[in-house]
C-alpha cells in the first residue's frame, strides 16, 4: 500500500493517504504508465468481464466494453460549478455552496470504494514540460478510466517526475458509487444512479461521482482541460477550449494552423482529420491533426498565439465513422484501441452505424443483445466511442507533440443547424467574431443525457464546459484579443444545413476542404469576398469547384439569409442576452443591434438571399 520510491512528493502523498481514510480501497496501486501495466490491466478487465477482446486478426489488442444502459453519456444536470458565491458560476451553470458540497461528497465518497482497488493516476495535460502544459492526479476505482485515461494523457511515472517535490497538481477524485460487501459478486459497469460531476474552480478540485462513462470520469478531459483550465486562463491570461487544431499545408508548403470550436459531437474530430478531395491532394493541398477535441492557447513573447493539443488521444464518436467519412480515424482505430457501446460481429470484430459495406446479417448489440437488420434499433449506442492513441493517426502534424505549441492564424466556430445559419461567414473584425462565437446555436446530441435535436445558444461551443459565468467569459474573449497586434481571423460555419426534404445540403467531410481553402486565403488576406448583414462572404467564384458537382443555384441554398428565420434568431439571441446581462460586455448588445439593422436596411433582394421576403 505504501507509494512507490519514485514518488517522491509530499502534497500528493498526503493526500492520497487521506483519500484512502475516506474511500477505504482494499488495495491501492499506483500507476506507472507502461505498457506492461496498460496490457495487465485490460486482461483484468477481460477477466471481469468488463472487456471483450476483439478478435486479434481483425483489430489487434483491441477491446469491447458495453456500459450499464443508464450510463452513456455526459450528464450536464449533474454537473456543478461550486464556486464561492452564485453569481460567479453564472446562469449557465449548476451551482452549490462548496461547503455544502463537499459535505455530500464526503458522504458520497465515505467506503464508496470497500472491495476494489484505489487506482492513483498521475497525469500530464500536454507534452510533458511544455508551457502551456497542467498536471493532475486522478484517484479512481475504475480501471476502466485507468486505460483509458493512458490512451487519452501523457499517464505515469513521467508525469509524476514532472511533478518534482513540490509541484502544482489539479486533485481529480473519481469512483464509480459501487463499493462490493465481502464476498460481493461485481458487475461488467459498476456505475451509481445518482451522479456528482462537481468542479471548485477556486480551490482547483475536481471530484466526479457515480459515473464511470467519457467526460464524466475521464476527469482529465472536459472536468480538468475546460472546467477548471477555463476559470485558471482567464485568471492567468489564455485560451482553454473546446477546439480541434488542424495544421494546411498549400502547394508551396506553407503552414497554417487553425483552432475551430463545435459543440459535442458536431464534427470535430472529421474536421480534425479531413482528407481533401483528390484534385487539392493532388496539387498539394494537405490537413494535418494536431488535436481533435480540446486547445490550450497562450501568446507568446512576440504576441502570437500558440496551441497545444492537451490530449494523447481520441474520445471519438463511432456512429458515421467510415472510410468514405474519415478514413484517418478508421486507421487510427486499426489496432490498440478501446472501443465503447459499439456492436460486435459474428467475427469479434466491431460494428456500428455509418460504417463502411452493408450491414451484417447479425450482430450483438451496445446492450449484449442479438441484432439482426430488421430490428427497429440502432445496433450501437448513438454516444458509442472509441478510444485511440494519437500517434496512430497517419495524419497526425509534426507538430502535434512540440511544447511550444503551433501559432494559430484562424478560429472557426460551427454549430448542427438545419436552417438559418449561411456555410461561411467571416467577420468583420474580432469584436463581431466574439459575438458569433458567444451567439452560436446548435442542435443537441447524443453526446450529453437529455433531449436532441434542440437548437439551443451555445456559446464558443462552452456551454457545458465554462467553469465560470458565461458574460465574463465572453468578456474574456474581448479583452484577449484587444491585447493581441494582429489576432487570428474569425470565422463561422455551418456543415449541417438541410433542405426541405431534410437531406443535407452541403456534402461536409472532405469537401469541406473548399471553405477551409477559402478560411486559410483570408486569413492570410489572399481571397476575395463580399459584404453581407453578417460578415463577408465568398462568392460562388470564390470557392474551388474541381472535382465536385456544386451548382451556384446549390451554392445559394447553403448560403441564404433568410430574414424571417433571422428575426427568430436574434430573438433568441436576445433572451441569451438578458440572462447574461449584468456581466455581459456592452459590445454585444450593440452588435446585435448592428446586425438587426443590417439585415433589415440592406436591399430587400440580397444578393444571397434565394428567399426574397
Ligand atoms: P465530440 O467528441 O463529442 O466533441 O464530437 P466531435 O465534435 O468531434 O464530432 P465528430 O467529428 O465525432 O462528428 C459527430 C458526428 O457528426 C459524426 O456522426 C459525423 O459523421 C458527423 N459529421 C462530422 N462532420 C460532418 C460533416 O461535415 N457533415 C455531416 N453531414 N456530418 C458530419
Ligand atoms: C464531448 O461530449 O464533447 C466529448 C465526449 O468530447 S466526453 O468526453 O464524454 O465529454
Ligand atoms: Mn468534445
Amino acid at each position: 500500500m505504501t507509494a512507490p520510491e519514485w514518488m517522491r512528493h509530499e502534497g500528493l502523498r498526503s493526500w492520497v493517504a487521506e483519500m484512502t481514510d475516506l474511500c477505504t480501497p482494499a488495495d491501492i496501486h499506483w500507476c506507472d504508465g507502461s505498457d506492461e501495466e496498460y496490457d495487465r490491466l485490460c486482461q483484468e478487465l477481460v477477466e471481469a468481464g468488463t472487456f471483450i477482446r476483439l478478435n486479434p486478426e481483425k483489430r489487434p489488442n483491441s477491446f469491447l466494453a458495453r456500459s450499464d444502459a443508464s450510463d452513456v453519456a455526459r450528464v450536464e444536470e449533474r454537473t456543478f460549478i461550486c464556486s464561492r458565491t452564485e453569481e460567479d458560476a453564472g446562469p449557465t451553470n449548476n451551482w452549490m455552496d462548496p461547503k455544502e458540497m463537499h459535505e455530500i461528497l464526503r458522504e458520497k465518497f465515505a467506503g464508496s470504494m470497500t472491495g476494489r482497488t484505489m487506482y492513483v493516476v498521475p497525469f500530464s495535460m500536454g507534452p510533458l514540460g511544455s508551457p502551456i502544459a497542467q498536471l493532475g492526479v486522478q484517484i479512481t476505482d475504475s480501471p476502466y478510466a485507468v486505460v483509458n485515461m493512458k490512451i487519452m494523457t501523457r499517464m505515469g511515472r513521467d508525469a509524476l517526475h514532472e511533478l518534482g517535490t513540490h509541484g502544482e497538481f489539479v486533485p481529480c477524485m473519481h469512483t464509480v458509487g459501487a463499493p462490493l460487501a465481502p464476498g460481493e459478486q461485481d458487475v461488467a459497469w459498476p456505475c451509481n444512479d445518482e451522479k456528482y460531476i462537481v468542479h471548485f474552480p477556486e480551490t482547483l478540485e475536481i471530484w466526479s461521482y457515480g459515473s464511470g462513462y467519457g467526460g464524466n470520469a475521464l476527469l482529465g478531459k472536459k472536468c480538468l482541460a475546460l472546467r477548471i483550465a477555463s476559470k485558471m486562463a482567464r485568471d492567468d491570461g489564455w485560451l482553454a477550449e473546446h477546439m480541434l487544431i488542424l495544421g494546411v499545408t498549400d502547394p508551396e508548403g506553407e503552414k497554417t494552423y487553425v483552432a475551430a470550436a463545435f459543440p459535442s459531437a458536431c464534427g470535430k474530430t472529421n474536421f480534425a482529420m479531413l482528407v481533401p478531395p483528390k484534385n487539392f491532394s493532388d496539387d498539394g493541398w494537405k490537413v494535418t491533426t494536431v488535436g481533435d477535441d480540446i486547445a490550450w492557447i497562450k501568446p507568446d513573447d512576440e504576441g502570437r498565439l500558440r496551441a497545444i493539443n492537451p490530449e494523447a488521444g481520441y474520445f471519438g464518436v463511432a456512429p458515421g465513422t467510415s472510410y468514405s467519412t474519415n478514413p484517418s480515424a478508421m486507421e487510427s482505430v486499426r489496432s490498440d484501441t478501446i472501443f465503447t457501446n459499439v456492436a460486435l460481429t459474428d467475427e469479434g470484430d466491431v460494428w456500428w452505424e455509418g460504417m463502411d459495406g452493408p450491414k451484417p446479417d447479425h450482430l450483438i448489440d451496445w446492450q449484449g443483445n442479438d441484432w439482426t437488420p430488421d430490428a427497429d434499433r440502432k445496433a450501437a449506442h448513438p454516444n458509442s466511442r472509441f478510444t485511440a492513441p494519437a500517434s496512430l493517426n497517419p495524419a497526425l502534424d509534426e507538430a502535434w507533440d512540440d511544447p511550444k505549441g503551433v501559432p494559430i492564424k484562424a478560429f472557426v466556430f460551427g454549430g448542427r443547424r438545419a436552417g438559418t445559419i449561411p456555410l461561411i461567414t467571416q467577420s468583420f473584425n474580432w469584436a463581431y467574431g466574439v459575438y458569433m462565437a458567444a451567439t452560436m446555436g446548435s442542435e443537441t446530441t447524443a453526446a450529453a443525457a437529455g433531449q436532441q435535436g434542440v437548437v439551443r445558444r451555445d456559446p464558443f461551443a462552452m456551454l457545458p464546459f465554462a467553469g465560470y459565468h458565461m458574460g465574463d467569459y465572453i468578456n474574456h474573449w474581448l479583452a484577449f484579443g484587444r491585447k493581441i497586434p494582429n489576432p487570428p481571423r474569425i470565422f463561422q460555419v455551418n456543415w449541417f444545413r438541410r433542405d426541405e426534404h431534410g437531406r443535407f445540403l452541403w456534402p461536409g467531410f472532405g469537401e469541406n476542404m473548399r471553405v477551409l481553402q477559402w478560411i486559410v486565403a483570408r486569413a492570410r488576406g489572399r481571397a476575395l469576398a463580399i459584404e453581407s448583414p453578417l460578415g463577408w462572404m465568398p462568392r460562388y467564384e470564390d470557392l474551388t469547384w474541381d472535382g465536385l458537382d456544386f451548382s451556384e443555384q446549390d451554392f445559394f441554398k447553403c448560403m441564404a439569409i433568410n430574414r424571417r428565420d433571422w428575426t427568430n434568431e436574434l430573438l433568441d439571441v436576445e433572451e441569451l442576452f438578458m440572462k447574461l446581462y449584468n456581466r455581459l460586455p456592452k459590445e454585444m448588445e450593440m452588435i446585435r443591434s448592428l446586425t438587426t439593422s443590417a439585415l433589415w436596411r440592406s436591399p430587400k433582394n440580397w444578393e444571397m438571399n434565394s428567399d426574397p421576403t
